[in-house]
């Protein structure tokens, strides 16, 4: 069983495509009818998009509730271009035998303006190589740490990592344009459920991943956080599929 934790498409991408040449199910953590008993599965593996070089903190708490398992277990994050330490420690949580990161399109406009349609088509035939590579080595229950950890690994996936999460993930930046109309798209898809339509504009409560699927989704490119997306363009992965 693969579970996996997707914003904007890539990983969720990545999880099918794994799921496909493993024969396995991809299944989302962020709905629970998906999670059912996984004690017996000859593999289990995590699939999930890099946040500040760490792995996100729903999927860091998913992956506590694993415990101990006969299973061959791996980890897939997918990353806009380096992990740091994050498999490292997701693997000091839940035991991993392999892991991996593919190099896949940015998404977080907040810091660095969307690929370049080019790069994009690049990333994505490249990561598309690894996954069968990667999935090979799954299937033979090959034990491989693969993954792109960039610069300064320990500063990022410490430091950095703990100032994202304990202050960068605030919604009070949210706001949204007069282009907004109303068509609720971000409440539904929020996968923290925390987007409500209130006088046909959204409003946002506290509990965000910051996994940006709200600002990259709107049709209307309505949403912006703070000044940092505004004159940058916007990104999913079905754009491209
Ligand atoms: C909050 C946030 C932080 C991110 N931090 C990193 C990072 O540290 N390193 C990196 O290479 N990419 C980073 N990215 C880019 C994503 O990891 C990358 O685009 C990923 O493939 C998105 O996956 P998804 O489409 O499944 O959500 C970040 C994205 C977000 C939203
Ligand atoms: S998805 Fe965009 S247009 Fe639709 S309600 Fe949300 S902000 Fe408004
Ligand atoms: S508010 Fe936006 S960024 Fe936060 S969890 Fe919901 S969709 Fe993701």
């Amino acid at each position: 069983m693969i579970f996996y934790f997707s914003g904007t498409g890539n990983s969720q991408w990545a999880a099918e495509q794994i799921a496909e040449l493993t024969g396995d199910e991809a299944r989302d953590i962020t709905k629970p009818d998906q999670i059912s008993d996984y004690q017996n599965e000859r593999q289990i593996g995590l699939v999930f998009p890099i946040y500040a070089w760490g792995a996100p903190e729903l999927v860091c708490s998913f992956a506590k509730t694993l415990g101990k398992t006969k299973a061959f277990t791996f980890a897939v994050c997918t990353c806009g271009s380096e992990a740091g330490y994050a498999m490292k420690k997701l693997s000091a949580l839940c035991p991993l035998d392999s892991s991996y990161s593919l190099v896949m399109p940015n998404n977080y406009i907040i810091g660095a303006d969307v690929d370049d349609p080019q790069t994009v088509q690049q990333k994505i035939n490249a990561a598309r190589q690894e996954i069968q590579r990667l999935s090979q080595e799954i299937l033979q229950q090959k034990r491989v740490y693969r993954v792109k950890e960039g610069t300064f690994p320990t500063l990022k996936s410490s430091f950095v990592n703990f100032g994202f999460n304990r202050f960068a993930r605030s919604t009070k930046p949210f706001s949204v344009e007069n282009s907004c109309d109303g068509c609720g798209l971000c409440a539904r898809n929020c996968p923290a459920s925390t987007i409500i339509i209130k006088e046909g504009k959204p409003v946002w409560s506290d509990l965000c991943y910051q996994c940006l699927r709200c600002i990259n989704e709107c049709p209307k490119q309505a949403i912006q956080y703070g000044k940092a997306t505004q004159n940058k363009g916007r990104y999913t992965f079905h754009q491209f599929k």
